[in-house]
């Protein structure tokens, strides 16, 4: 009795209030680049990236399948996770809405596949796509590091809709 009404409690489950509910998750903020037609960087800011295993090292993050930038992903096989500084929130607003000029006035070298290394980046993981699962309304990517990098500079935080920074260590 208790599992029915537990499974239909589970299919009534409103997105926003999920959303919601998944907000309360505090993540760091990312730019997952990429190249797409004619060698043109590719990028959107992304919260959904996560460690997965340090030997082989592996790391996941999704992205939505009605997002513009689906197809460069499908098509290019390596991406960047570059994990945003605490100054780069102007930066990461550009990279959350779809746009043809992205990169405009955006310093970036190319990495070992050529996709976009950002300067403001904190740290940078260079990755292969070794995976791509379904996974509902968005596509799991697992990449597999290949090149990785890092600074001192105070990370990018996102915390219930919204962009935040650390505060004390407890
Ligand atoms: C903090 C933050 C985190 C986001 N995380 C993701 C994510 O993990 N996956 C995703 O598909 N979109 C995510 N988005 C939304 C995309 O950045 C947005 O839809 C963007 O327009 C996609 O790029 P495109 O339109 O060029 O495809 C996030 C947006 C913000 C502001």
């Amino acid at each position: 009795m208790n599992a029915i009404a537990t499974d239909i409690t589970q299919t009534e489950i409103d997105p926003l209030a999920l959303r919601d509910v998944l907000g309360k998750y505090a993540t760091g903020v990312t730019v997952v680049t990429t190249l797409g037609d004619n060698g043109a960087p590719v990028g959107l800011a992304a919260n959904s990236f996560t460690s997965v295993s340090l030997d082989p090292p592996l790391i996941l993050w999704s992205l939505a399948l009605k997002a513009p930038s689906l197809g460069a992903f499908r098509e290019h096989s390596s991406f960047v996770i570059n994990i945003m500084c605490e100054e780069s929130k102007d930066l990461v607003m550009n990279f959350s809405r779809p746009s043809t000029d992205k990169f405009a006035g955006v310093d970036w070298q190319p990495g070992l596949d050529g996709a976009p290394v950002l300067t403001a980046a904190s740290a940078t993981l260079e990755c292969e796509t070794v995976e791509r699962i379904s996974g509902g309304d968005h596509e799991i990517y697992i990449g597999r590091v290949r090149r990785i990098s890092k600074s001192e500079k105070a990370p990018l935080l996102f915390h219930q809709g919204q962009f935040a920074q650390l505060g004390e260590n407890l």
